[in-house]
């Protein structure tokens, strides 16, 4: 069965306390447990980090080919300022799918630029919980194609 990893960024383990009227009502628990329905629908496995660390996500991203055929990604607050993500993205040859909760291009002048965006295969932004289900089908598409 084919593996995807999700990468939650920093402060999505805060979802459903933080900023509800932005970032909806649901706990990571309740969107992790979503996804996993999604992927058992479909028939395929995936793993979930949260990670509030960087570096530990530029390592997860960069160790992925061997265990993974996508990554569907949502950097957080990083999208805006890390480097290193960016770069981990565009080493990797496997499709990484950018999501966000919120519609970025609709916020603070600072979330409309995504360092990852031009590296990453595609971008989904903007349907709440639904951004992570359509980057799922997205990576599915992508590794049966
Ligand atoms: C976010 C948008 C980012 O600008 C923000 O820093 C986040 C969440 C989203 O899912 O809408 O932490 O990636």
């Amino acid at each position: 069965m084919k593996k995807i990893l999700i990468i939650h960024g920093p402060n999505l383990g805060l979802l459903g306390l933080r900023e509800p009227d932005i970032y909806g009502k649901f706990s990571l628990e309740d969107i992790n447990k979503q996804i996993k329905k999604l992927a058992k629908e479909k028939k395929v496995s995936v793993d979930i980090l949260q990670s509030n660390h960087e570096g530990e996500i530029v390592d997860a991203i960069g160790s992925s080919p061997k265990k993974y055929a996508a990554i569907v990604i949502n950097p957080a607050a990083y999208t805006h300022t890390s480097v290193a993500i960016r770069d981990a993205v565009a080493a990797i040859d496997i499709p990484v799918v950018e999501v966000h909760l919120s519609n970025i291009y609709r916020r603070e002048e600072f979330r409309h630029k995504s360092l990852l965006a031009a590296a990453a295969t595609g971008q989904i932004s903007g349907f709440g919980v639904n951004s992570y289900l359509l980057g799922v089908l997205a990576a599915i598409e992508l590794i049966n194609k």
